[in-house]
């Protein structure tokens, strides 16, 4: 097996989040429950920070990996801004205490209401995605008397991202304008009398293991960036977005130093705010999912445990055929290892976290934990099938906090409601059919 992300360890045999065993959190808060450690999430922050340090740059989390209000004030608190992708995002972020100058604003489909409250907020930018949306922005900003502060997202087409439906940046992809088209629409945007246009933004796709093609991306951005300034746009922020990959099985680390290299070389002289948006890197590795096995099952030559997580839990598995490392939480380093399908509880066949996995002789009620959760886990589940809706832990040393209480079946039904006509029928005993 490969070695722990930071933050975990086994201490005696058992499994710790920083200072806390994790069997302490699954007693006390139940599973599934998705575990964050606070000090590996703030070591990576700083390694990003310091790989860029002496560059004029803001690194805005991606909130979409992880929008927890408490994930996303400790971000806040060591300097970050946010990158948000809805109205929701942001109102998130504003809430967790981000000031809105460090706000970026993208996402395809952005509406009036969504416009008009980031304008109020007063947020560093908006990165628009198409000359529609351009025009919309200029059209509220000027109903309410502002000035919408844009950048706009180009198209570099290049081919980047660890899986095909997490890739962005490629023609034909949906997101951003074509790099050749840019010159135009700047030129229309700036025409525009609600916008001022004031930067270039581009993310090319996620989970990216190496440097080269996000270099050949941002090649392409600051070429654009000089040719419009040389045309006489007065831009003053280059977003570079995210994508920064992270170890899930076997990956070299990623080489920030040399990205950090070739940034620098690029940008040399540019005079602008550098801009990323680095969300898995952040928190992927911090953040473990912990569950518990129901049953073990030994049908047709195969074992299977099944777990009390499952795809409505973390759904990259089923989604991206992701993989994610299975760990028990108590260690056996003297039993065998046994070739094992870690499933999850729900009624599809897709419900499956890894097949072959060699794992200790694991029983009912012992604990796991699936590995590198932290990123596109929590903010992906759902509660099909009616599970409880997911739980969050933090933990920071020795201390561990509920961030997110698990959403019990009352709670879930509390949030919905019976129309009238239905509920008179019952009472009048009319719901029953002969
Ligand atoms: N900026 C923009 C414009 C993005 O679309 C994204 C991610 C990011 C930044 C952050 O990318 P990161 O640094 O996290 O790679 N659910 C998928 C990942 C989808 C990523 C979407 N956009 C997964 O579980 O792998």
């Amino acid at each position: 097996m490969e070695g722990l992300a930071t933050g975990f360890a086994y201490r005696d045999g058992a499994l710790m989040a920083e200072g806390v065993p994790l069997e302490r959190i699954a007693a006390e808060v139940g599973t599934p429950v998705y575990v964050y450690a606070a000090n590996a999430m703030r070591a990576r922050y700083r390694a990003l920070a310091e790989a860029f340090e002496g560059q004029d740059a803001l690194v805005c989390y991606a909130v979409k990996a992880n929008g927890n209000l408490a994930v996303l004030r400790l971000f806040a608190d060591l300097g970050a801004g946010a990158d948000a992708v809805s109205g929701g995002e942001v109102t998130r972020a504003l809430r967790a205490g981000v000031p809105p100058e460090r706000i970026v604003y993208a996402g395809v489909a952005k509406t009036d209401d969504e416009i008009r409250l980031a304008l109020e907020a007063g947020i560093l930018q908006f990165n628009a995605e198409s000359v529609a949306e351009v025009e919309r922005l200029s059209a509220v900003a000027r109903g309410m008397g502002r000035m919408a502060p844009v950048a706009l997202r180009v198209n570099p087409d290049v081919s980047a991202g660890g899986h095909d439906k997490i890739s962005t940046g490629r023609r034909g992809d949906k997101f951003g304008i074509a790099i050749e088209e840019a010159p135009a629409v700047f030129r229309h945007a700036d025409a525009l009398p609600g916008v001022r246009c004031r930067g270039v933004h581009l993310h090319v796709g996620s989970q990216i293991q190496d440097a080269a093609p996000l270099a050949a991306a941002y090649a392409k951005g600051v070429d654009l960036f000089r040719g419009l300034r040389a045309a006489g746009h007065g831009l003053d922020t280059l977003d570079l977005g995210g994508g920064i990959g992270v170890r899930y099985r076997d990956e070299a680390p990623f080489d920030l130093e040399g990205l950090a290299a070739v940034v620098a070389r690029l940008t040399e002289g540019l005079g602008c705010r550098l801009l990323f948006e680095p969300g898995r890197f952040l928190v992927a590795e911090a953040g473990v999912l912990l569950s518990k096995v129901i049953f073990v099952k030994e049908t047709d030559g195969r074992r299977f445990l099944v777990l009390d997580a499952g795809m409505q839990t973390l759904v990259r598995p089923a989604m991206y055929g992701a993989w994610h490392g299975v760990r028990p939480v108590v260690e056996r380093p003297d039993a065998g290892l046994l070739p094992t399908d870690v499933v999850g509880p729900i009624c599809e066949s897709s419900d499956v976290f890894g097949r072959d996995r060699m794992l200790p002789p694991l029983d009912r009620d012992d604990l796991v934990v699936l590995e590198t959760a932290g990123a596109y886990g929590a903010v992906m589940a759902s509660a099909y099938n009616s599970r409880v809706g997911v739980a969050e832990v933090l933990v920071d040393g020795d201390r561990f906090a509920v961030i997110r209480p698990p959403l019990s079946i009352e709670a879930q039904m509390a949030q919905e409601r019976m129309p009238a006509w239905l509920e008179a029928g019952l009472e009048a005993g009319l719901g029953a059919t002969a």
